[in-house]
C-alpha cells in the first residue's frame, strides 16, 4: 500500500476526464514539475511517486541531490493541483501521459526514471513507451515487486477507512499529525483507493521487458518486500539488472533523501561518463565487437592496448609480472597438468564450419538463464584468494564485471566478504559459489547472507571436496588460506565465530592461528553425498546449479536432487589430474538432461570461437576462469574490463563470421570433429 506524504489540496473542483495522452507543452507543465534544475547539462532524474503519492513526495530527495541532477517528479492526475481532472484509469494511462510529455519537452538528454512502490510500474512501463521517443539510461525501481507478480493483496478497498490508516501507520511515510486530521485523512484516502484501483487493473506480460539497466532499490527492512522477489525483476529487462540495498522501511526512498542522493548520483555520473568513453556498459548500441573498431581507430592516434587482445598469451605476461607463489597459485594444475592440457587440446579437435550469406549485420550475443537475462553467455568463474593477484581482489573483479554487465560468480573462499563484494558490484548481477562446509548452520548463514546481499543463483561445487594434488604450491609450500587470504566469509560469520573459542584473534593475529585451524576443519564436507543435496534445496529458493559434474550420470543425479541445473567442469585441470576434458565431457551432459535444463561449462575457455563451440556443442554459456585473474593481476579492474571486452568482441564476431546471429540459437552443424569431414549427406543433413 503507498501513502501520501504531501498536504493534499483542498477537496472539491469539478471532476474531468483523465487528461492520459493529451500531448503539448501544457500537457508537459501538467504532468512534470522540475523540483530541482541542477547546473546547466545536469543528469536528468525523473520520480514516479507511489499510490496515494504526488510530485512533492520526492522533495527530501531533491533537497539532498547534488548540483549535477536536475529531478523531475511526475504529478499524476486527480490529486492536489490536479484534483478537477480525475483519476486515471489504470496504470497505462499515467504512463502514457508521463510518456507523452517527456518525450515532447524533455527528450533532449538522456532520462533517468525512478519508480516508487506503484510509481514503479508507471516508471516501467514509461520506458518502455519511450522507447522510440527519447534515450532512458537506466530505470530504478523501489519499494517494488515485478510487474508481473502478484500486486493484488492491495486491494483496499475491501479495508475500512480505520484500517488502512492503521496500515499507512505500519508502513510510515505520512507524518503523524496529518494522520490525524479527519480532512486530510479523508483526502489522502481517496487518493489511495482511486490509485489502488488502477493498480488491480494493471497486468503485464512476463516477458514484458524494458532494454535499459534496471536497478532494484529494496530498504532492509520493507515489510512489504523481500530481496526473494525481486529476482523476477531481472527478467523484465534484455540490460543488466542489480540490487541495491537501503537502511530503512518502505519509505526509504523518500524519507532518507540523504542517504540515498549519493547512490543514485553516483549511478548518473558512472552512466553519462560510461556513454561519454564508449564503455560497453553504458553504450549499449554498440556491439561488442566495435572493440576492435575503437583499438584500431586509437592507433591513429598512437594507442595500443595495454594487454594484449590474444587472451592465451597473458599466462605468460602474468608469468612475468606477478610473484611466482602468485603466478603458480593461479596457474597452477594437478599433477601432471594433463588434465589442463586436455582441456585446450580438445577446443582444438573441434572445428567450426561457418554458412555464408546470412545476414550477420546484427547480431544478438544475449541469453535468458534461470530466469535472469545476460548480455552475452559468459560468466566470471569463482576463483578464490584474488588478493594473491591484487590488493583490491574480488571487488576491482565485481567493478569489472559490472562494467561489462556480466555476472560474477563469487567464490565461498573470497578475499573479501560477499557484502563487501556485493556493495563493489552495485547493480551488476552476481551469483554465489558454495563450497558446502562441515557445519550445517555456516552453510545456512552463508547462504542467507547471499540471499540479502542480492545473490541471484547458488552454484553448489562437488569437484573439490579435498584440494587437488598441486605441485606448484606444494613447491613452494604456498597456501593463501593458511595465510588468513581468502576466508573472509568465514572470519566474520557469526556460525563461523561460534565455533571459535572465545580469545581467537584474526586471521592475521598471532592468535589467528585458532581461525584458520577451525576454517581449515570446517571449510568443505567431503562426506557430503547425492543424499545432501535435497538439504540444500530446500534451505533456499535461489535456483541451484551443481558445479564440477563430467558424467552423465551425476548430472541426472543433480537434477534428481532439486539441482535447477549444472557447470560441467574439470575445475580448470585443477583437482584429478588424468581425468577427462571438460569439453568433451559436455555432449553427454547435455544429451543426459535433454533440452531446457541450463548446462554451463568452463575449463580451457580462452576465445570467442571457444565460446561458440561450446555452445554449439550444447552449453547455455560459458564461465571465463584464469584469464580474467590474470587481467585482474596485469592491470587490476582495467584489466578484468580488458579480458571480458576482448572475449566478447571475439564472440560477437565469431558469431558474424559463423553465420550464426543469435548466441542463443547456434546449431549444432555449426562444429564438426576435426578431421575430414563427414560425408555430404551427412553434412547437409546436421548442418542446415
Ligand atoms: C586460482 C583458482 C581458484 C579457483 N577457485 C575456485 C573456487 O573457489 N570455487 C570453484 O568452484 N572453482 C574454483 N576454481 C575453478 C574455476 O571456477 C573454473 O572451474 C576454472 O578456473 C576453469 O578453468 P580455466 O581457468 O582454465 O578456464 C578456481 C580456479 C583457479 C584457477
Amino acid at each position: 500500500m503507498g501513502t501520501t506524504e504531501t498536504t493534499p489540496a483542498a477537496p472539491g473542483g469539478r471532476s474531468a476526464p483523465a487528461s492520459g495522452a493529451a500531448p503539448g507543452p501544457q500537457a508537459a507543465r501538467r504532468w512534470v514539475r522540475p523540483l530541482r534544475t541542477g547546473r546547466p547539462g545536469a543528469a536528468r532524474l525523473v520520480c514516479f511517486p507511489h499510490a496515494g503519492g504526488a510530485a512533492n513526495s520526492f522533495a527530501a530527495l531533491s533537497a539532498a541531490l547534488p548540483e549535477d541532477v536536475e529531478l523531475l517528479a511526475v504529478q499524476y492526475p486527480g490529486r492536489q493541483d490536479r484534483r478537477a481532472e480525475g483519476f486515471a484509469e489504470d496504470i497505462g494511462a499515467l504512463a502514457a501521459g508521463a510518456a507523452e510529455a517527456l518525450a515532447d519537452a524533455y527528450a533532449d538528454r538522456p532520462l533517468f526514471l525512478l519508480g516508487h512502490s506503484m510509481g514503479a510500474l508507471a516508471a516501467f512501463e514509461t520506458a518502455r513507451l519511450l522507447r522510440q521517443r527519447a534515450a532512458v539510461a537506466r530505470l530504478f525501481v523501489s519499494a517494488a515487486r515485478p510487474p508481473s507478480q502478484d500486486w493484488g493483496e492491495q486491494d483496499v478497498d475491501a479495508l475500512a477507512d480505520d484500517e488502512v490508516v492503521a496500515e499507512l501507520r505500519r508502513l510510515g511515510g505520512v507524518p503523524e499529525p496529518l494522520l490525524r486530521d479527519p480532512e486530510t485523512v479523508r483526502e489522502v484516502l481517496r487518493v489511495l483507493r482511486a490509485d489502488h484501483r488502477a493498480l488491480r487493473r494493471y497486468r503485464c506480460a512476463d516477458d514484458a521487458a524494458v532494454t535499459v539497466p534496471l536497478t532494484v532499490l529494496l530498504a532492509e527492512e520493507d515489510p512489504k518486500n523481500s530481496a526473494g522477489q525481486m529476482r523476477d525483476w531481472a527478467r523484465h529487462t534484455t540490460g543488466p539488472y542489480g540490487l541495491e540495498l537501503l537502511e530503512g522501511g518502505h519509505f526509504a526512498l523518500t524519507e532518507r533523501g540523504e542517504a540515498v542522493a549519493p547512490l543514485l548520483a553516483r549511478y548518473l555520473r558512472r552512466d553519462l561518463e560510461g556513454a561519454a568513453e564508449g564503455s560497453p556498459g553504458a553504450a549499449a548500441d554498440a556491439p561488442p565487437s566495435a572493440l576492435i573498431r575503437d583499438i584500431l581507430l586509437g592507433g591513429l592516434r598512437g594507442r595500443r592496448p595495454a594487454l594484449s587482445t590474444d587472451l592465451t598469451t597473458l599466462e605468460d605476461a602474468a608469468r612475468e609480472a606477478l610473484e611466482p607463489h602468485a603466478y603458480g597459485y593461479v596457474a597452477g594444475n594437478a599433477g601432471t597438468g594433463g588434465t589442463g592440457r586436455a582441456n585446450r587440446a580438445a577446443f582444438d579437435r573441434w572445428q567450426l564450419v561457418p554458412r555464408m550469406l546470412r545476414d550477420s549485420s546484427t547480431r544478438d550475443l544475449t541469453v535468458r538463464l534461470l530466469g535472469q537475462r545476460l548480455p552475452a553467455p559468459v560468466l566470471l568463474a569463482p576463483i578464490a584468494a584474488q588478493e594473491v593477484v591484487h590488493p583490491e581482489g574480488e571487488l576491482a573483479t565485481a567493478r569489472g564485471a559490472a562494467e561489462a554487465g556480466l555476472p560474477l560468480v563469487l567464490s565461498t573462499f573470497a578475499s573479501r566478504s560477499l557484502e563487501e563484494v556485493a556493495r563493489a558490484a552495485g547493480d551488476a548481477p552476481r551469483w554465489f559459489q558454495l563450497y558446502f562446509p562441515a557445519d550445517r548452520a555456516l552453510a545456512e548463514s552463508l547462504v542467507r547472507r547471499a540471499e540479502s546481499s542480492g545473490y541471484s543463483a547458488l552454484v553448489l561445487t562437488v569437484d573439490a571436496p579435498h584440494f587437488g594434488y598441486r605441485p606448484a604450491d606444494l613447491d613452494a609450500a604456498y597456501s593463501p588460506f593458511l595465510r588468513g587470504t581468502g576466508i573472509a566469509n568465514f572470519t566474520g560469520d557469526p556460525a563461523f565465530r561460534a565455533g571459535l573459542p572465545e580469545d581467537a584473534g584474526d586471521a592475521g593475529d598471532a592468535d589467528g592461528l585458532a581461525v584458520v585451524g577451525h576454517w581449515a576443519r570446517i571449510c568443505t564436507d567431503a562426506s557430503f553425498t547425492w543424499d545432501d543435496l535435497p538439504w540444500l534445496r530446500r534451505l533456499t529458493d535461489l535456483p541451484l546449479l551443481v558445479k564440477g559434474l563430467l558424467h552423465p550420470d551425476d548430472a541426472r543425479r543433480a537434477l534428481a536432487g532439486g539441482a535447477d541445473g549444472v557447470v560441467v567442469s574439470n575445475h580448470g585441470g585443477r583437482q584429478l589430474d588424468g581425468s577427462v576434458a571438460a569439453l568433451d565431457a559436455l555432449p553427454a551432459v547435455r544429451a543426459a538432461v535433454g533440452d531446457g535444463v541450463p548446462v554451463l561449462m568452463d575449463s580451457g575457455v580462452r576465445s570467442g570461437t571457444d565460446v561458440l563451440k561450446a555452445l554449439a556443442l550444447g552449453a547455455d554459456a560459458v564461465l571465463c576462469g584464469r584469464p580474467y585473474v590474470y587481467g585482474l593481476g596485469l592491470d587490476g579492474q582495467r584489466g578484468v574490463s580488458h579480458v571480458l571486452r576482448a572475449l566478447l568482441a571475439d564472440l560477437d564476431l565469431a558469431l558474424a563470421l559463423a553465420g550464426c546471429p543469435s548466441a542463443a540459437g547456434v546449431p549444432a552443424g555449426t562444429i564438426t570433429p576435426s578431421g575430414p569431414l563427414p560425408t555430404v549427406s551427412e553434412q547437409d543433413r546436421t548442418q542446415r
